[in-house]
């Protein structure tokens, strides 16, 4: 095949099980299971479990990950003071991919991973699968003190993963109904089939790099404001619009700029991403539970929707995830810049689930290029040029 494909539009890169997506009909699944039963029914860990090992678990194997989990809510103390000296103003993605990669130096071991032969232990892998998705929401949580200049919140482990990522953050006891929000945030941004920081992992993992590698390159791709970088760009554009009766106005100068809406558009979905009306009925939940009327940003969102359904659904333009995940966040008194770093604190989930199913069946990725450049000449000495 030679056919040159920009983005690899339609270009199956690997074989997976792991998730499914109807882009036309607006079905997520992850194992099979929709996310619309999996919000309603599960939680992140066990929806963690079910994305890494492939089947829902039975309530021991359910407690015994929750157990390793919890004992491994914590980071060396030297990463907490590599932390410190880095820049406050700096964003929490760039210090979060660096947190990441620095485990590898604190915890070492993926030699396992570097012989010719398909890594067997299997113990390392799990325990480092453990170790990354307990210890990413450790960084991002210790982040927000360090560079407001305090000490960080220790965590606890008689918390559940949500509960406690919120009560790290805000070093208050947390609410049941926020921490109920942000779990099912966390179960609709686990995983979502191979898309580009994925794909990022897959191609790092392929190479039997350590899983610190892998997961420090998807975050560094996650941080791209046309992947998950997406919903703090959203949070800046309806800042900018500021006002629902804006919105019309607002979307045709942008669209005759040739601009992209922030939040909207999906290389799979041609319909609404079946993630969105799962967060905006979070949002009124939110609402509700606060006692309070709609957001005066979402109701600018819902305006900036509605016109741009007449502008762009015919080219398949809704919507993503990203769009209204913010405007939850924001709400919940989170900062834009974190926003992205707790998308990638949950879709650590599934680029371990990828990493294992790589390794289980590697080949290096390796494709290959449409050469564009000049025809074999000869070198020119430096006086004759
Ligand atoms: N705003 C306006 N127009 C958009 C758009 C958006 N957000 N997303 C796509 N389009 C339009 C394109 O301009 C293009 O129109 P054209 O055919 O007239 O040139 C058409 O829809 C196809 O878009 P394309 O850019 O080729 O799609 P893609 O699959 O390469 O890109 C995204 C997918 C997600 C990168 C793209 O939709 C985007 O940039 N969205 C905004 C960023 C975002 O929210 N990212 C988070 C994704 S979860």
């Amino acid at each position: 095949m030679s056919e040159y494909l920009p983005g690899l539009e339609g270009v199956p890169a690997t074989k997976s099980n792991i998730s499914y997506i109807d882009g036309e009909k607006g079905i997520l699944a992850y194992r099979g299971y929709p996310i619309e039963q999996l919000v309603e029914q599960s939680n992140f860990e066990e929806t963690t479990l079910l994305l890494l090992d492939g089947r829902l678990p039975t309530a021991d194997m359910l407690a015994s990950f929750d157990e390793q989990l919890r004992r491994n809510r914590r980071v060396k103390y030297n990463i907490r003071e590599m932390m410190k000296h880095l820049p406050a103003t700096g964003h929490p993605m760039d210090m979060l991919q660096t947190g990441v990669a620095s485990l590898g130096m604190f915890y070492p071991g993926s030699e396992c991973l570097t012989g010719s032969g398909v890594c067997t232990d299997l113990d390392y892998i799990h325990n480092m699968t453990v170790n990354i998705i307990a210890c990413m929401p450790v960084i991002v949580t210790n982040w927000e003190h360090l560079r407001n200049g305090y000490d960080p919140i220790p965590p606890r482990t008689d918390l559940n993963f949500a509960e406690n990522f919120l009560y790290m953050f805000t070093g208050e006891e947390p609410d049941p109904i926020l921490a109920r929000i942000l779990d099912t945030c966390l179960i609709l941004h686990a995983e979502h089939t191979i898309n580009a920081s994925t794909f990022a992992a897959l191609v790092a993992g392929s190479t039997l790099a350590s899983p610190y590698s892998v997961i420090a390159a998807a975050i560094g791709t996650l941080s791209g404001p046309l992947h998950g970088g997406a919903n703090e760009r959203v949070l800046d554009m309806l800042e900018e619009i500021g006002s629902p009766a804006n919105a019309k106005g607002w979307l045709d100068r942008k669209l005759a700029k040739k601009e992209k809406i922030w939040g909207m558009g999906h290389r799979e979905y041609k319909v609404k991403d079946p993630r969105a009306p799962i967060l905006q009925k979070l949002m009124v939940e939110l609402m509700e539970h606060r006692g309070s009327k709609a957001s005066p940003k979402l109701e600018i969102a819902l305006a900036l929707e509605e016109a741009a359904q007449e502008r762009l659904a015919a080219k398949g333009v809704y919507p993503n995830v990203d769009y209204y995940s913010g405007i939850l966040y924001d709400e919940m008194g989170i900062p834009s810049d974190q926003f992205t770093p707790i998308f990638a604190v949950s879709r650590a989930a599934g680029w371990l689930a990828h990493w294992r199913e790589q390794l289980g069946d590697n080949r290096i990725f390796r494709p290959t290029q449409v050469y564009t450049g000049e025809p074999l000449r000869d070198y020119v000495v430096i006086e004759q040029r």
